[in-house]
């Protein structure tokens, strides 16, 4: 998968272990998502979200990335190509910098994704929020994800399944 094709604005790039304290700097000033998603974000859960695959995925089937605008890290996102589904991708994870919030560069990054995900053939992206967080419900609906009906709990949260059909 060429990497240049996720964004013609921003270069994304993979991210590797030597970027694990701009990703620390980038998600810790997103205070409230940690609220409702405890526990509060560190460099070593990064690291363990950079290995982190849901069943029956490979490596091979997951993009941990960032987008550069320029030289500063403004988003990162994990990606799982094929996931629950062969025509499905799932985000498992995706994060703005604070300091480009509510521009809609957030909304810009999904739109070129969710048009080169269809290019390459996947019909649907799905992904899931923290029952309750604002910021996150009103993003991911503003972007044409639509409730599954499928939920599922954690000991400190509700998780609400959605998707877009691309
Ligand atoms: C959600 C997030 C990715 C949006 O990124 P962004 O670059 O600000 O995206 P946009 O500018 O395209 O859109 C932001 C929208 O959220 C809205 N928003 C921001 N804070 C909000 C809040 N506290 N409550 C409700 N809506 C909020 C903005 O008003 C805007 O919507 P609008 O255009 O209808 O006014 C970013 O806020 C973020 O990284 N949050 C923390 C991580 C997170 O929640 N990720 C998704 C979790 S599943």
């Amino acid at each position: 998968m060429n990497l240049s094709s996720f964004s013609k604005r921003y270069h994304v790039r993979r991210m590797k272990k030597a970027d694990v304290t701009n990703i620390y700097l980038l998600c810790s000033k997103n205070s409230m998502y940690y609220q409702y998603c405890p526990p509060p974000v560190t460099k070593q859960s990064i690291l363990g979200d950079m290995e982190a695959l849901p069943p029956n995925k490979e490596m091979d089937d997951k993009y941990y990335i960032g987008y550069y605008k320029g030289e500063e890290l403004i988003a990162v996102m994990d990606l799982i190509m094929a996931y629950p589904d062969e025509k499905t991708a799932f985000i498992g994870f995706f994060m703005t910098a604070v300091s480009i919030q509510n521009t809609g560069i957030g909304s810009g990054i999904i739109d070129e994704l969710c048009c080169c995900l269809k290019d390459i053939g996947f019909s649907h992206i799905r992904l899931g929020w923290v029952k309750g967080n604002p910021q996150a419900e009103h993003f991911w609906h503003k972007n044409s994800f639509v409730e599954t009906g499928i939920t599922y709990n954690t000991d400190h949260y509700t998780v609400i399944v959605a998707q877009r059909i691309l």
